[in-house]
C-alpha cells in the first residue's frame, strides 16, 4: 500500500505498514529528525507536527491518516533559501531552548496557534500549548511568543 502526502511542500509516498505512527515515517523513512519521540503516547508534544495546518503529535497518528495531507515539520519551517522561520528567530533571540529536547513540538504548536490566534493572551497560550518541557522553558516559551507577534507580526 502507497501512502501519498506532502511533506514541506514536497511530495512524499510511503510504501510500508499503514498503522506505522507517522513519527517513525518522518524519522526514519524521510530522514526528518527534528520531530522527536518521548512519550510515545500523545502526552508530551515532542512530536508536534503540524498535518493540514493543525498542531498534530504524530507518535500515535497512523501513517494512513497522513494520506492526501500537507504535513510540515520543523524542517519545514525554514524558508526557501534556508533562513530560520521567525518564530525560531524569536526562540533564539528569547534563549528559550535548555536542553532542547522538546522545542521542536514547542515551535511546531506556537506556530500553528498563531495562525488561528494571532494575538494570544497568556492564558490562551498556556491552553494552546501542553507541551512538557522538563526543563521548565514555559516562562521564555510565552515570552518568545509574545516578542513575536511584538516584532514580526503573525508569521505564515
Ligand atoms: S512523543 Fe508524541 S506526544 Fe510525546
Ligand atoms: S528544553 Fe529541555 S525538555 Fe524542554
Amino acid at each position: 500500500m502507497t501512502i501519498r502526502f506532502t511533506l514541506n511542500d514536497q511530495p512524499f509516498a510511503y510504501e510500508g505498514d499503514p498503522e506505522k505512527p507517522l513519527l517513525w515515517v518522518i524519522r526514519d523513512e524521510a530522514g526528518l529528525t527534528g520531530t522527536k519521540f518521548r512519550c510515545g503516547i500523545a502526552a508530551c508534544g515532542a512530536c508536534t507536527i503540524h498535518v493540514d495546518g493543525i498542531a498534530t503529535r504524530c507518535c500515535t497518528l497512523r501513517a494512513a491518516d497522513a494520506a492526501n495531507t500537507e504535513v510540515r515539520t520543523i524542517e519545514g519551517l525554514r524558508g526557501p533559501a534556508g533562513e530560520p522561520h521567525p518564530a525560531q528567530s524569536a526562540w533564539i533571540d528569547a534563549r528559550v531552548p535548555q536542553c532542547g529536547y522538546c522545542q521542536s513540538g514547542m515551535i511546531m504548536a506556537a506556530t500553528a496557534l498563531l495562525a488561528e490566534n494571532p494575538e494570544p493572551t497568556d492564558a490562551d497560550i498556556d491552553a494552546a500549548m501542553t507541551n512538557l518541557c522538563r526543563c521548565g522553558t514555559y516562562p521564555r516559551v510565552r515570552a518568545a511568543i509574545h516578542a513575536l507577534v511584538r516584532e514580526s507580526g503573525v508569521p505564515s
